[in-house]
């Protein structure tokens, strides 16, 4: 169960965590955050959540608010991750009120952006992605921007084994570096946090991380095994 695998997996991570100078999060689903939020108590792992509601508080029977992911110490939220947009219908509006809620409550948003296969046979996948940016960042103001994280994960790549090339992937991640020049500045983009997700693993991960504008990995399945997710971490530290 979830539980036991959290637990085996912090065992794992110790060793890394004393040499990666990665910087480790875990988002949980939120019935394991509980079990998490004493496991990593005291370790340098932060926690975060993997969706959000964008009100503070109400009759929003189910939905969890900003406020209550504080009460669980939670420093990150991962929004717009490309499931929540096709399956739950999260528009880029949403994502929008989702990462500044989360910012007036100093929880720092992890946008994740990306194009279907279709949009990038198409020729499309650069429009996609800075239209997706572009909404999410709006009407931040520069403190508040600096402080999201960007993951581009073209949907085509993820859960599916088959990853963006290192430089498909770099590419991508100059463009979005250069629009962020242009919603907020130099330094800004310069300090803002790009990663990748789609299929990374142990094997991909050196290659990937080792291209000059990809600054960290957002790992799906290959986070949930107990070998592969240390040596992740070492590649990206
Ligand atoms: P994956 O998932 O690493 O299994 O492709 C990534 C994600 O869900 O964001």
């Amino acid at each position: 169960g979830g539980r036991e695998l959290a637990g085996q997996m912090m065992d794992a991570l110790q060793p890394v965590l004393v040499f990666a100078a990665a910087e480790v999060v875990i988002c949980p689903p939120f019935t394991l955050l509980q079990h998490l939020w004493e496991l990593t108590e005291g370790s340098p792992v932060s926690l975060g959540a993997q969706n959000v509601y964008h009100q503070n508080s109400g009759a929003f029977t189910g939905e969890v608010s900003p406020p209550m992911l504080l009460e669980w110490g939670l420093k990150w939220c991962i929004v717009g991750h490309s499931e929540r947009r096709s399956l739950c219908g999260e528009t880029d509006d949403l994502v929008r009120q989702k990462a500044a809620s989360l910012l007036q409550h100093d929880i720092q948003p992890i946008i994740c952006v990306g194009e279907t296969l279709e949009q990038r046979e198409a020729g499309k996948h650069e429009d996609v992605v800075t239209r997706q940016l572009r909404h999410a960042l709006t009407g931040l103001n520069a403190d508040d921007q600096r402080l999201c994280v960007i993951a581009y994960e073209p949907i085509w790549a993820i859960g599916t084994g088959k990853t963006a090339s290192p430089d498909q992937a770099n590419k991508m991640h100059g463009l979005i570096r250069r629009e962020l020049v242009e919603l907020s500045s130099e330094r800004i983009a310069s300090e803002v946090r790009i990663l990748y997700g789609g299929s990374v693993n142990a094997a991909n991960a050196k290659d990937l991380l080792g291209q000059p504008e990809i600054d960290g990995a957002l790992v799906g399945g290959a986070s949930l095994k107990i070998h592969e997710f240390p040596s992740i971490t070492a590649a990206a530290g």
